[in-house]
């Protein structure tokens, strides 16, 4: 992986560039980064700032030949992979929000963004962004986005080398994909869960048609969360923001 790296100074979204390069000039491992994002994008269409020369903003494509449901493994499969890499790296014990938010002292620190390029059920490309706050300064964030986001400099107090970040992520994720190619979701499910902020804990779930409140119980083998309300019944959550009350 990263074989192939595309690199620009300031872009729009590293997610766009991926995505309108053509197959042939993207590889499987291909990787696009920038210094600087100026229409970032995050989950449900929200803004993602990332500031010039402070984070790390990149996708990387993957090409595996997995049908269509299985493609959220391999964002669970980043986020084990990114916090194994911040702690390597930093010392720093991150924690993985489900579905794929890593929290440092309950507070953002990294946020990926999976996007897919197929076919019917025949996928071509799976691009998964990846924001990584590194160096970013509490001035950095706007007034909204500091209550809930951090940086590894403002956890660790040190400054950390982008490159040495981002060698790790692909280090972890070179090693986690293989295990996924030869072997399945098994191993990754169980880091995941081992990693994961909210299992065992009670959690609100705001999904496009309802709200829930229950305890996170874990998740399948396709990726989605397990949730149990007061009565005992378990709801399967495909695509929701949670909460952790107290948090
Ligand atoms: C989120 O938590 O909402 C996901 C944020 C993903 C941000 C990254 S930065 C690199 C890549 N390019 C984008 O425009 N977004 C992702």
């Amino acid at each position: 992986l990263g074989k192939n790296i595309v690199y620009e100074e300031s872009v729009k979204s590293t997610q766009e560039i991926a995505q309108k390069l053509s197959y042939e000039q993207k590889p499987e491992g291909t990787l696009v980064v920038a210094d600087e994002q100026t229409g970032g994008r995050g989950r449900l269409g929200r803004p993602w700032q990332s500031p010039k020369g402070t984070g790390i903003w990149m996708s990387l494509i993957l090409r595996p030949e997995i049908p269509l449901q299985k493609t959220p493994q391999l964002t669970l499969l980043a986020a084990v992979s990114v916090t194994k890499a911040i702690y390597k790296v930093t010392g720093l014990h991150a924690e993985i929000k489900w579905p794929n938010d890593i929290l440092i002292n309950g507070k953002k620190t990294v946020g990926i963004l999976t996007e897919l390029q197929a076919e019917s059920d025949r996928v071509h490309a799976v691009i998964i962004g990846i924001g990584l706050n590194v160096n970013v300064t509490v001035e950095d964030f706007n007034e909204d986005v500091r209550k809930i986001a951090t940086s590894l400099k403002i956890e660790s107090g040190n400054e950390t080398k982008r490159a040495d970040l981002i060698a790790a992520i692909l280090e972890e994720i070179e090693v986690l994909y293989r295990e996924y190619l030869n072997k399945g979701f098994g191993l990754i499910k169980l880091l995941w869960e081992g990693y994961a902020h909210s299992i065992g804990r009670r959690i609100k779930v705001r999904t496009a048609s309802q709200q829930l409140e229950g305890v996170a119980k874990g998740i399948t083998d396709e990726g989605i969360l397990l949730l149990e309300d007061d009565n005992g019944k378990v709801h399967s959550i495909y695509s929701a923001d949670i909460e952790i009350p107290g948090t």
